[in-house]
């Protein structure tokens, strides 16, 4: 039998979500088991030992807490991924920048402000319009804290039952606990609203309370991020609740001009260009631009060009100037 303090360090790692640690306490115990004599109960544990590592070998990176695929009822509520999302690949305003190296500041050093009776920011609301980064803001958290990334799939949360939802809730919180990780509510205005729907308002007004309740008494070690595109429905409790919230514009001219030059480094693009682009993408959020210099850069590579030509680049922005504006 594994020793009390094998047991103990297998406890430990599980509660700290360290891996490596719990694979090599669980190899001890079955060399353990091996030396008593027991081969086949040894042979058993290696094997289990061995489909963990195959597991974990897809989400590893240096210092990084292990993934722990989600099981059972929660494969359909959370989607796990191991985002590499750097803060330096997103284009922000300065006041957003820092509010996210602030949170990244306090994560990391969340023991040293444990021991004055701190805690650093976990739970943050970030609002405003589509395709702004609010999405690759929740990746990029996970990607610099070495996190794994569980998107909550929402249409999956909200059933018509109500306490069938609640329950659902519940089990993405206790998994909070559990496994460590950046926890997205994307989209959240479907369980943040207050004026949804027309007859179902009461059930989500109780679902939105039930999350307000998990959320205030949350007290684990994971981010928990809630995204939305719909400020003004948002409801006042709400924003209370959260440590910080986020405001995310459409970018500025300076934040187009760097999204264009970030997007097409690989390629060569004058300054004139870079600026008649960059006027030209005037009202585009982030990701609009984005894709269009994506529209750009295939067009050059599938000939071969190492450079943009403008015209290209200018077509790409004026069809989602288009899309965006079809009476125009
Ligand atoms: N601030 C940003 N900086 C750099 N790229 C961005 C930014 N915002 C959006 N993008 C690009 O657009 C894509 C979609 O953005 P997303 O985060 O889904 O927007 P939102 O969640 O606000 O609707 C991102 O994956 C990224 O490629
Ligand atoms: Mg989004």
């Amino acid at each position: 039998m594994a020793t009390a303090q094998q047991l103990k360090a297998l406890l430990q790692s599980y509660s700290e979500a360290d891996g490596e640690m719990f694979v090599s306490v669980a190899l001890q115990i079955a060399a353990h088991e091996a030396r008593s004599g027991r081969d086949k109960f040894a042979a058993e544990l290696k094997q289990l030992v061995d489909e963990i590592k195959g597991k974990q070998r897809t989400a590893k990176v240096g210092g990084a807490v292990p993934m722990a695929r989600p099981t059972g009822e929660l494969a359909t509520l959370l989607s796990a991924t191991y985002p590499h999302t750097k803060l330096s690949e997103m284009v922000l305003a300065p006041s957003q920048r820092e509010s996210l190296e602030q949170i990244i500041r306090e994560y990391r050093q969340q023991s040293k402000l444990r021991e004055h009776g701190l805690s650093a920011r976990r739970k943050i609301l970030l609002v405003g319009p589509p395709g702004v980064g609010k999405t690759m803001t929740s990746w990029t958290l996970a990607g610099e804290l070495k996190l794994p990334h569980f998107a909550v799939q929402l249409h999956s949360l909200i059933t018509k039952y109500m306490g069938e939802t609640a329950a659902k809730l519940f089990a993405i919180f206790e998994s909070m606990r559990h496994a460590r990780g950046v926890y997205l509510f994307d989209e959240f205005d479907a369980i943040g609203s207050m004026r949804a729907g027309s007859n179902d308002v009461g059930e989500i007004r109780r679902v939105l309370n039930s999350f307000l309740q998990f959320l205030e008494q949350d007290d684990s070690d994971s981010l928990v991020i809630a995204a939305t595109n719909l400020e003004e429905i948002l409801d006042d409790a709400l924003f209370r609740r959260f440590d910080d919230v986020i405001r995310y514009k459409m970018p500025s001219e300076s934040e187009l001009s760097s999204l264009v030059f970030n997007r097409l480094a690989a390629f060569q693009l004058s300054n004139a260009d870079l600026m008649q682009v960059t006027d030209a993408a005037r009202g585009l959020s982030h990701a609009e631009v984005c894709r269009a210099c994506d529209e750009a850069a295939k067009m050059a590579v599938l000939n071969d060009r190492r450079y943009i030509i403008i015209e290209d680049m200018l077509r790409a922005v004026g069809s989602r100037q288009e899309r965006k504006h079809p009476m125009r």
